[in-house]
Formats: structure tokens, sequence, C-alpha cells
């Protein structure tokens, strides 16, 4: 078992901070990367001059300065808690009445928070190659009250089609929420859009591309009239001064992050290009930070423990269509030569080993 004594020997390494042992986490789609030690003396600072006895409002600046990018106005945007709030926050208000239309796989959250919220909901099988290129029925688009596509999507890591996405606004009255996590790492993005399409919502977060998931924030765009009805059924002074300063620096300094951006996006490549070679897994592409990989003949579960072992945390899922896969963040060079070292480590115990 030397490759074990390897892998923990170098999971020291790769997964320690501040001198403790942790496991190498790519099963959350975090940044492996955390923000440059002056970024965040910045951020202590400024925290430091401010009423923390005080409640505080949502910051102008920084609703002025998200808006800017998609040339909004600042009353076209609402902050949150991390996209997860914002998720809870749309499903409470606007999933009342009516339907609320889920694609399956996405983002297990949705129908976590639509069925702990006691609404209707729907989940269109979609496939995994074909991604939202499927013939949706117009009765169920024409019933919906809410619909949420992530794009890309998790963790099929496909983005919509902005033909699909047009069909899908056209043809229902309810509201479209493209939820867009991972858009720093596929460029695609339809907060444009949001103009033309009076039913269409943006998600956005700073967990993923701003390394920021520890912080818990997120942001809304979309028409005001959404956005006031969203504010109005959620507690007052919702997001608190920590997030929103963050969020404001992070802004200021957009370069340092974009780019990391980059290095992630050719450590994708590279990854599925070495997964590629493999005689036991088979990865899907993908434009997020992550890449669904299918195990031919091991199972998940198998995987899972496989890895942990060797000192890495990967996700698996219980939905039946997705038991031969798992996924996993792609992390930095370091990190993904560590994984890839344990897969062909596997392959080999298993007798599957690849000549490349
Ligand atoms: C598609 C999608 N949306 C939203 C989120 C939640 O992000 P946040 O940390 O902003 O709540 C995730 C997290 O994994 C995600 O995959």
């Amino acid at each position: 078992m030397i490759g074990k004594i390897n892998s923990i020997n170098f999971k020291l390494k790769v997964g320690s901070k501040k001198g403790q042992n942790r496991l190498l986490r790519l099963h959350l789609n975090e940044s492996s990367v955390d923000l440059p030690p002056y970024l965040k003396h910045e951020i202590l600072a400024r925290l430091k001059d401010l009423d923390w006895h005080r409640y505080q409002e949502e910051n102008p600046e920084l609703l002025a300065k998200l808006a800017k990018d998609y040339r909004l106005k600042p009353g076209n945007v609402l902050i949150g808690n991390g996209s997860n709030d914002l998720i809870f926050n749309l499903i409470n208000t606007f999933g009342q009445s009516g339907l609320i239309v889920l694609f399956r796989p996405s983002f297990s959250v949705y129908s976590k928070m639509a069925q702990t919220l006691g609404k209707r909901f729907i989940e269109i099988p979609i496939n995994l190659e074909k991604g939202y290129e499927i013939d949706l029925n117009p009765r169920i688009l024409a019933e919906a009250s809410l619909i949420f596509i992530d794009s890309p999507n998790n963790p099929g890591g496909f983005t919509v089609h902005p033909q699909k996405l047009r069909e899908i606004l056209d043809q229902s009255q309810g509201l479209v929420v493209v939820d867009e996590a991972y858009a720093e790492f596929s460029e695609a993005s339809f907060a444009n859009w949001v103009p033309r399409y009076g039913n269409l919502t943006i998600i956005r977060t700073f967990s993923k591309a701003f390394r920021l998931a520890g912080v818990r924030f997120g942001y809304l765009i979309g028409q005001k009239k959404v956005i006031e009805k969203l504010r109005s059924s959620r507690p007052p002074f919702a997001v608190g001064i920590f997030p929103q300063i963050v969020a404001n620096v992070v802004l200021d300094n957009k370069q340092v992050i974009m780019k990391q951006i980059e290095e992630i996006k050719s450590e994708r490549t590279r990854v599925f290009n070495q997964l590629k070679k493999s005689n036991l897994f088979s990865p899907l592409p993908s434009l997020a930070n992550f890449l669904l990989i299918k195990s031919h003949r091991l199972s998940n579960r198998h995987i899972f423990r496989e890895l942990r072992e060797r000192g890495i945390l990967v996700r698996i899922f219980d939905l039946p269509e997705l038991r031969p896969f798992f996924r996993v963040t792609v992390g930095t060079r370091e990190e993904n030569d560590f994984f890839l070292k344990a897969l062909s480590e596997i392959e080999k115990e298993k007798g599957y080993g690849s000549s490349g």
C-alpha cells in the first residue's frame, strides 16, 4: 500500500492549514484559494471604523457597483446571505400560488427548499448529454409561477442555450430564475437580458469564483417590482455589514480574482484530458469549476470511500440517474495532481490500470 502511505504524507501538505490535518475538500465547488492577506487586512480595517451597534441598511455604494456592471439601476439589485438565502426568498415569495418548475438534476437546494416550505413543485428530467435541449410541455410552463434553471447546471456543468431560454421566457408568465453561480467559469451570462424580459431574474454568488463561500454573499438582479416584493417579504436588515464590506472591497479588486479564474479553467481542461485516458472513469465536459465523472465499474459509494481513505472528499448523489457519477471540484494544480494520482492508484488496484 505504498500509494496510500504517499497519499497520507501528501495530504498533510495539501489539505492542511495552520498545522491541522484536514481532508482535501473537493466536494463543495469552493475555491481552493483564499483571499490574499492584504485584502483581508483592508476589509478588517474598513470594518473597524463602522458602527457595529447600529442596524445597517443595504449599502447604496455596493448596490450601485453591482448594478453598474449590467448597466442597471441599484433598484434592480437585491443582496442576500449567499444565493441560497435568495433562493429561499424566491420560493417563499413566488412559489405561493402556481407551480415551481425545476429540472432534474439541478442544484438540490431548489427542491429541498420547495419541500420544506410546502410548495407545489415538479421536476422535469433532463439528460446529461442533451442538457436543457429537451421538448418542454407548454402547459407546464404556462402553469409555472417560478422556474429555476442553473446555468451552468450543477452537477451537469452545461449551460442553457439562448434559444431554449428565450422559448421558456416567452411561454411562461411566471418568474424565470437563471442561477449563474458558476457563470464566471463559463463566460455565458444572461444578465444583460434583464431589461428586455420582465419575467427574467438572475442570481449570482460570491461563493465560487470570488472565493467567499464562508462570508455568505450573493445577489439577484431583476425588475424593480420583483426586487421590492422580495425585499418586503424578508426580515428587515437581512444582510449584515461583514458580507457587504467584503463584497465591496473584492469588487474593487476584481483583477486579482479574475486571474485565478483563468487558472481554474486551464486546470479544468488539463484534468479533463487526463481523465479521458482512463479505462475506468469518463469526465463530462464542464463549463463550471467542477467535473462530473462517470465511473464505469465501481459504484459511486465505493469511489467515495476509496478517495476518502486517500484524504480526498468528492460529492456523490442519491438520485438513481446519478449513481454512476461523482463530482469533483477543480482545485489548484497540486490538488488536482493529488486527485488524479489517487484515481490512477484505484485503477491499478482494481486491475484497470491505463497505459497512459
Ligand atoms: C447552482 C448553485 N446555486 C447556488 C449555490 C449556493 O451558493 P451560495 O453559497 O451563494 O449560497 C450553489 C452552491 O453550490 C450552486 O451550485
